[in-house]
């Protein structure tokens, strides 16, 4: 019998009752740290070979002593003549790396590539952001102590882009096509142990697209190497829900699958402790009982929090469950489970968060960033997500794709609540099981609140594509009952039944059709969320229209017939909460899907934020909705050489009541605020400084000035952190600002910086937000950007100091000291 059938027949579910009491107040009784770590989860990024390009593989197969295959060695031909045995380590020499280049993952190489205007390289250029796609190839070789004989031992890629093929010792693995889900492989019968080591390659064909904007190329994810016991927890193999919640009490499910690959039975007892991250406060085991060879079963304990401490994005309060395989009184195998006590429901008045009305201020997002394209550091996938706190924001949407684990991570404990989105469209049987990967991986994580099955597909609304979404919610509702399923429809589409068969219609841009009312009135049962909105299209510091350059204008005129200004998109949610909150495109300029112009623009300009992260305009316009905080903010900038005597207008986005514009000194009127609206002055031009007051209640609670600055004099270099960690991970965001003599912001200056730098740490990325920029991102220079640029310095594994130098030719220069420890 086939070992999957005999999984299948084998499977069994064992309801095992056990309560576990925890009480939030508990003084500490047990440390984290005594949880003994039998399940080894080795970050497998360092240390890999990578060849750009295609290259011909052959396959040897030789015949064994005995007739039967002992080895199959995967031999590489890099030109016609030369054929490099490049798995046999038993021959070191034969694998010359003259054409590999060392890398350690996360690793994107598109974004090392060329701007080219070019139509023959294959798919979409203007959508990949004119970076050439293509084929690339990774080897690592590495070797396994004789103690892990025995051991089950497998490769875990959490996002490979994309059709990867996995070799390993010559062996086949597999392929896997998504370049958004995780792949997979247990390796446990082709290693070699001890001094003889093992190779493995990968094959990464990335010239077929998923998206319509730049997805990279390469094993851009973290890769793991994962060691258990033959009996041990399933992958992804534990959900933890909370049926029940009061302030007084919560009710734990904890459901664990168990694995047994050992060719006879084993008897077990599982324990799963509740941690509120500082204290584990109880423990308590199941009943020993028995567990089939080869089978899987999954047990079901409850436990209960009494007083709990509540996830929300204002109190991001997290648990854990510590789960341990006992085998005769020996740990045999544990795992970890973050999770978090919070209620969601979505119903015809909105989105209800531990029973209360949240409407969800969101943005959507792609992946990418400055400087290092979609191979994000865990860091910068913080980072971004902290930028977007502060502007108020506590909603993620994972366009159009199932995100990293870590981005989830990072919500779940900065507080951010995420729509976790499924690429596409489908029902063949590789795509439901990347998309039961995705739930499976996905479903304890506190900050999900909300599945989304797709973006915009074409079939939306036929009744093939309902049928589709039938079968998709019916495999996401399997293995999550306890969260909603949407998709981000274009205008949300009632025909073909396709809208009902969703728990929630998401509506992508449905305002300017007024289908937010029309609808709530027209479906009585219909639940609607606004999936995605604005699709504002501004560049960062341009207040003009330069076609030619590929520049839009943050004052407009040019907003696509889609969706509104900035912050107007938020009146509709204030206005009718029904629709449960709202996904702004973009937080974040990206790359690729230049818009409303093509070359030379590479990237798009829907952002609230540029690529790098500075705030546009527009920003302020969803930090005075979002945030309580008196605000005002006054745009243009104030240096037009040349415009003494003409007319300007001056625009200010603000939350206060009244604001009035002073020139010089001089009040040019107050205006009463209308709400999400921005303000207008007309004044004539005169260098000098502009000033906006806000008033509330007649009290000036805020202000904003922008002045005239001179020539570029210096350069002003701060970095987000002062200490890294000497992990070879860590990251300091290091922004640069071009000022005059006297400290005042250059608001359209484009000096060449270039970076020195010394100690344990190096450059990794440049830019500057410039959608049209063609400067390489992997560099150690780049040009300000309307008086900003950007460089990303990622320590090394040793200790020091790292001093970072920005100088450009005519500027005082800055540096910087970053301790790593
Ligand atoms: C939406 C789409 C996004 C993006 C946006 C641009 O319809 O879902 O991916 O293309 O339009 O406005």
């Amino acid at each position: 019998m086939k070992w999957e059938s005999k999984t299948s027949v084998a499977f069994l579910v064992i309801m095992s009752v056990l309560f576990l009491i925890l009480s939030s107040t508990t003084e500490a009784q047990n440390s984290l740290q005594s949880v003994p770590g039998k399940r080894i989860r080795e970050c497998f990024d360092r240390n890999w070979m990578f060849h750009k390009g295609d290259i011909a593989i052959k396959y040897t197969i030789k015949a064994g002593k005995y007739g039967g295959l002992t080895d199959t060695n995967v031999n590489v031909i890099t030109d016609e003549s030369t054929v490099i045995d490049y798995t046999d380590v038993n021959k070191p020499t034969a694998f010359k790396p003259a054409d590999w280049q060392k890398v350690d993952l996360p690793h994107d190489w598109c974004i090392e590539g060329t701007f080219l205007n070019d139509n023959s390289l294959g798919s979409q250029p203007a959508a990949t952001g004119y970076l050439a796609i293509g084929i690339g190839y990774y080897r690592k070789e590495f070797e396994l102590s004789e103690t892990d004989k025995g051991k089950k031992i497998s490769i875990e890629f959490d996002g490979i882009f994309r059709n990867s093929t996995v070799w390993v010792n010559g062996h086949l693995m597999g392929n896997h096509q998504s370049g958004y889900i995780p792949s997979y492989y247990d390796l446990t019968d082709v290693l070699r142990y001890g001094k003889e080591g093992n190779v493995m390659l990968v094959r990464v064909d990335a010239r077929t697209f998923e998206g319509w904007w730049y997805e990279g190329c390469g094993i851009y994810r973290h890769t793991w190497l994962v060691k258990t016991d033959r009996l041990h927890v399933a992958r992804f193999g534990t959900y933890i829900t909370t049926p029940l919640v009061s302030e007084i009490k919560a009710d734990v499910d904890i459901k664990t699958t168990l694995k047994n690959e050992y060719k006879e039975a084993r008897n077990f007892t599982l324990i799963s402790k509740i941690t509120d991250n500082k204290n584990i406060v109880i423990d308590t085991r199941s009943i020993t009982q028995s567990i089939a060879p080869l089978s899987q079963i999954e047990i079901t304990q409850i436990g209960l929090i009494q007083r709990p401490l509540l996830w929300s994005p204002e109190t991001p309060n997290l648990y854990k469950v510590l789960t341990e395989v006992n085998e005769k009184g020996n740990v045999v195998d544990t795992y970890e489970t973050t999770f978090g006590v919070r209620t969601i429901e979505i119903n015809r008045d909105g989105f209800f968060l531990n029973g209360k009305l949240y409407p969800v201020k969101g943005t959507a997002n792609h992946q990418d960033f400055a400087g290092l394209g979609v191979a994000l550091p865990d860091k910068i996938i913080e980072y971004k997500l902290k930028l977007l706190k502060e502007m108020g924001s506590n909603g993620y949407r994972c366009a159009h794709n199932p995100p990293t684990q870590e981005l989830l991570d990072a919500c779940d404990r900065l507080g951010v609540l995420a729509v976790d989105e499924n690429r596409i469209l489908s029902g063949t049987e590789d795509n439901l099981k990347d998309l039961a990967t995705l739930i499976y991986r996905d479903r304890n994580h506190p900050s999900v609140f909300m599945w989304c099955m797709e973006n915009e597909e074409p079939i939306e609304g036929t009744e093939i594509g309902a049928r589709l979404m039938r079968t998709m919610v019916g495999t996401t509702h399997t293995i999550d009952p306890s969260r909603p399923v949407t998709a981000a429809m274009n205008h949300g589409w009632n025909d073909g039944g396709y809208s009902d068969v969703l728990d929630v219609v998401g509506y992508n841009y449905g305002d300017k059709r007024s289908q937010y009312v029309n609808d709530h009135e027209k479906y009585p049962q219909r639940k609607m969320f606004v999936t995605e909105c604005t699709s504002f299209v501004s560049t960062r510091g341009e207040y003009e229209i330069n076609k030619e350059k590929g520049y839009v204008s943050n004052i407009g005129p040019f907003t696509p017939d889609w969706g509104p200004e900035p912050g107007k998109d938020w009146e509709q949610i204030v206005l009718y909460p029904y629709m449960g909150g709202s996904f702004v495109w973009t937080g974040f300029d990206y790359r690729g899907e230049p818009t409303p112009y093509l070359w030379p623009c590479v990237s798009s300009h829907f952002g609230i934020m540029d690529i790098c992260g500075f705030p546009k305009d527009g920003y302020f316009a969803y930090k005075a909705a979002w945030t309580g905080t008196p605000l005002v903010h006054i745009f243009p900038h104030w240096n037009w050489q040349g415009r003494d005597g003409k007319p300007i207008k001056v625009y200010a986005y603000t939350n206060c009541e009244e604001t009035e514009l002073f020139l010089n000194g001089n009040s040019i009127g107050k205006k009463k605020s209308i709400p999400f609206t921005k303000q207008e002055w007309e004044l004539v031009y005169k260098p000098g400084k502009l000033e906006a007051r806000g008033y509330n209640k007649g009290r000036i609670v805020a202000k904003d000035v922008v002045e005239t600055a001179t020539s570029p004099a210096q350069i002003d270099l701060k970095s987000d952190c002062n200490t890294l960690k000497a992990d070879g991970c860590d990251v300091a965001v290091l922004r640069v600002t071009i000022k005059d003599a006297r400290g005042r912001v250059v608001p359209v200056a484009d000096n060449h910086v270039k970076f020195s730098i010394e100690g344990p740490g190096r450059i990794i990325g440049t830019g500057n937000g410039d959608p049209s920029s063609h400067e390489p991102d992997k560099a150690s220079q780049r040009k300000a950007f309307n008086g900003f640029c950007l460089v990303l310095v990622q320590s090394d594994r040793t200790a020091g100091e790292i001093i970072v130098k920005a100088s450009s030719e005519t500027l005082v220069s800055a540096d910087i000291i970053l301790k790593t420890k």
